[in-house]
């Protein structure tokens, strides 16, 4: 049977009771996706928006309340040990036991696994982590981000498929931080899928592939960074700087061009033109090749496109007028 998605999600929702103030909370609000191999998926979203919840319930540690997520095409509801040793899951805290050595924790949580030959594979992946010269230490006497790094090594012993990673930097100080992101960028594999819980926009910005931007409960858009760029701002931004100002027949004529939406010459500097194509990857060429035949030296062609916390912030806005729109209509 070929299995075309690893983890495939439906519906998915999570709601507690908080019995104190007998309410409903929908941590996991009807959230549906896909994750293929080889992909390192960021789920984004401000504190509280459901993050954690939506983990805990694709690793099988809390049951959904309704719809439907599976992973190895098996129901995540039924998902016995054969899945489960697939699975790598990194908690908010570490989790490794800090008066045990790197070495006698990778042992203890490798035991739990059948791996062939564990002392071969705790080597390899102390390598692969870059903590071979940490091995005989006590946890609890590294520093917070090598703490992080023996943890990652644990979650991984078992050489998961798919690996969730909860905050994996939030703790850390900025250079442990970008330490522990070089080697969650290296752990990817065609094999694999990573997936990463974050409300650092430029965590997720340098290591992702793929976003879902989530907010109370709910996913509010999914995609690459340059895919959600097109979606929320419609059309993408171009700069060509050239060795001199571009004539203004010239100019004229490209605005009139059905696929250039705005045209505008950086002030100060007469050379820099921007343009708003309508698809950048296939009027760029167009734009070039014209501009060549006119004679006009380009020195450079760089796509503008908008950072994922410019994305990120629009989508807040609009949702937080949505949510001031709605309140209003109950008022009336
Ligand atoms: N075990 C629980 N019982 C009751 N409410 C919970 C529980 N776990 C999470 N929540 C609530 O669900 C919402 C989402 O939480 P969480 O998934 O931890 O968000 P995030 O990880 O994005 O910060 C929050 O309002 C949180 O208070
Ligand atoms: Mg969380």
């Amino acid at each position: 049977m070929k299995i075309t998605a690893l983890v495939d999600v439906k519906n998915l929702t999570k709601v507690f009771l908080d019995k104190k103030n007998k309410r409903e909370i929908r941590a996991v609000d009807g959230i549906s996706f896909k994750l293929n191999a080889g992909e390192i998926f960021g789920f984004l979203g401000p504190n509280g928006a459901g993050k954690t919840t939506t983990i805990r319930v694709l690793a099988g540690l809390l049951p959904p309340t309704s719809g439907y997520a599976s992973i190895f095409g098996q129901d995540i509801e039924k998902v016995g040990d054969r899945v489960r040793k697939h699975i790598g899951f990194l908690t908010e805290n570490h989790g490794n036991y800090e008066n045990l050595t790197v070495y006698e924790n990778l042992h203890f949580f490798g035991s739990f696994y059948d791996i062939d030959d564990l002392d071969a594979r705790i080597s390899a992946i102390l390598e692969e982590i870059k903590l071979t010269d940490r091995k005989n230490m006590k946890v609890g006497k590294l520093s917070k981000g090598l703490k992080q790094r023996a943890a990652l090594a644990r979650v991984l012993i078992h050489e998961p498929k798919i690996v969730f990673l909860d905050e994996p930097t939030a703790a850390l100080d900025p250079e442990a931080a970008v330490n522990v992101r070089n080697i969650i960028r290296t752990l990817k594999s065609k094999d694999k899928i990573i997936f990463i819980n974050s409300h650092n926009l430029e965590e997720v910005q340098k290591v992702c592939d793929r976003v879902a931007i989530l907010n109370k409960g709910k996913i509010l858009r999914m995609g690459s960074a340059s895919e959600l760029n097109k979606d929320i701002f419609g059309s993408q931004e171009l700069l060509i700087k050239t060795k001199s100002p571009i004539p203004r027949d010239l100019l004229a004529a490209i605005s009139d061009l059905d696929y250039i939406k705005n045209v505008r010459v950086d002030e100060s500097l007469e050379a820099n033109l921007y343009l708003h194509l309508s698809n950048l990857e296939c009027y760029t060429p167009e734009i070039v090749k014209l501009l060549v035949n006119n004679n006009i030296p380009i020195m450079e062609v760089r796509p503008q496109s908008h950072s994922l916390e410019e994305i990120y912030l629009t989508l807040m806005k609009e949702t937080n007028e949505d949510l001031i729109i709605s309140q209003n209509k109950e008022v009336e």
